[in-house]
């Protein structure tokens, strides 16, 4: 028997002349009577191998099922190739078709499809070259999410993901509930969540971190990298109503050290995707965009520049731009003053911080001046902001005060609030998008094209 191997192994054997078997997909066939020319992909890597096989030596009817699409089994001799494009071949011995595909109807049977389009065929997206480069550096991220924090001495903390509180007090969440949605409980003229799964509201969580906070009071060192739901209505390039967030929260730093963490993680996750998936980016860069390769180098070597909200607030009001949206202190910055700073005015990555409370959350630590709060957002080129995080307010009596003054639920976060009365430390965290690194690190312009089942507002087909 022949030993299976994958085409990334394949492509780096040396060929002398034995047996190999390599399963997969056909991603063309062509030739004429006297010989034919089948490429075979099985997802291991972006390059097909190339199968010959002499038509005389094979049933026609069956060579006649090895089209575009086919699911194949294919034994032969491995040799060097003689065409230039690829260093070995497969001579074909013997061909077994698992599941063929009829080039009728199957929807990929041609090349140059829209990105548009396969997104309607979501389902079969992943076996083109583009989606197959995405998601196998989708992986290579993951991985290297988590050796960064194990390295590190980080703990991976799990999170729930039914919460029954809001950690950012932001935008809508979706609700959790087993109740009769025609035909609810009502007590005083309202629904009463008493009688639900969990005896009250609960709904998908937008962030980790609250929780993640408690488990970082305990071990020091934690992070969360699991999936978070935010039910806005944002229709854009850049949200998605479930996205993937990587949360690292650390006892004892303050917004320094979180930006020096910040800043050492997005280097060493590009790094290691110029490292470990060069053939996937060289495509990426040949097909959609050809300063890619340009544009990660440059992240590694720069010095993400720092400043405050208020000074980015006096250059861009300094800056002749005309801009959709105007700027003035208090307001928040929109994704064209973001990436005016960045891709204009600096040219690096830019770490804003000293955000003006009313703009950001609940558990940001308060300054001294009364207005501003310990926050900090990391903008990237084309993106905008990829992270943001804060140090988080430690003190009790503060805490309580803006929880009351932004007129939260205090009921729910009573939990969150103990912390700060028993052994409470200066602390600080993140929250990075993963999808936001994606599109950074594939160049994709579509936040739909870095994850495989993308969920936005009215699309939730597969
Ligand atoms: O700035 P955000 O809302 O911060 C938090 O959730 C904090 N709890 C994080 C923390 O301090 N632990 O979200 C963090 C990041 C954003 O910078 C952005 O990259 C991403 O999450 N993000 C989204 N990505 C895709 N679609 C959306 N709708 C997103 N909303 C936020
Ligand atoms: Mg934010």
């Amino acid at each position: 028997m022949a030993k299976r191997l994958y085409i990334k192994e394949l492509l780096s054997h040396d060929p002398k002349g034995q047996d190999v078997n390599v399963k997969g997909w056909v991603r063309t066939k062509r030739g004429n009577k006297n010989v034919a020319f089948i490429a075979v992909n099985d997802g291991s890597t972006i390059h097909n191998i190339q199968v010959v096989a002499d038509p005389s030596a094979f049933d026609e009817e069956l060579l006649k099922k090895v089209s575009t699409g086919a699911a194949v089994s294919i034994t032969g001799s491995l040799v060097e190739s003689k065409g230039s494009g690829q260093p070995v071949e497969i001579q074909a011995a013997n061909i077994h078709v698992y599941g063929t595909a009829d080039p009728e109807t199957y929807p990929l049977q041609k090349k140059g499809h829209s990105l548009e389009f396969l997104r309607e065929i979501a389902h079969l997206r992943p076996r083109t070259n583009t989606f197959g480069a995405v998601f196998r550096i989708r992986h290579a991220m993951a991985f290297a999410i988590h050796k960064f924090f194990n390295d590190k001495g980080f703990f991976y903390l799990h999170t729930p993901i039914i919460t029954g509180s809001d950690a950012e007090g932001a935008g809508a969440m979706f609700r959790v509930t087993t109740l009769d949605a025609k035909n609810p409980p009502i007590k005083e003229g309202k629904v009463d969540f008493e009688e639900d799964f969990f005896g009250k509201e609960t709904n998908l969580t937008v962030s980790g971190q609250l929780e993640g906070e408690m488990g970082a009071l305990a071990l020091g060192l934690i992070y969360t990298f699991g999936p978070t739901f935010r039910a806005e209505n944002s229709n854009t390039a850049r949200h998605l109503a479930e996205f993937w967030m990587i949360e690292p929260e650390m006892a004892f730093y303050e917004l320094t050290d979180n930006m020096d963490l910040a800043e050492e993680m997005l280097k060493y996750l590009v790094t290691y995707a110029l490292e470990n998936c060069k053939d996937d980016l060289e495509f990426l860069n040949k097909m959609y965009e050809t300063t890619l390769l340009e544009k990660l180098n440059s992240i590694v070597t720069s010095e993400f520049e720092r400043l405050p909200y208020t000074r980015a607030v006096e250059i861009l009001q300094e800056s002749k731009q005309k801009f959709e949206f105007p700027v003035s202190w208090g307001t928040d910055l929109q994704s064209e003053h973001e990436r005016y700073l960045v891709e204009k005015h600096f040219k690096k990555p830019v770490i804003l911080f000293d955000y003006p409370k009313e703009i950001k959350a609940f558990y940001m630590k308060q300054n001294e001046d009364g207005k501003t709060v310990r926050a900090m957002d990391v903008l990237f080129p084309g993106i905008g902001e990829i992270i943001g995080g804060s140090q988080r307010e430690e003190d009790h009596a503060r805490l309580k005060n803006r929880i009351e003054e932004m007129g939260i639920a205090e009921d729910t976060l009573w939990w969150y609030l103990e912390s700060r009365k028993f052994g409470t430390v200066p602390h600080a965290g993140f929250g990075l998008g993963f999808e936001r690194l994606m599109l950074f690190v594939t160049g994709m312009a579509n936040i739909r094209d870095v994850i495989p089942f993308p969920r936005t507002p009215q699309n939730a087909e597969f």
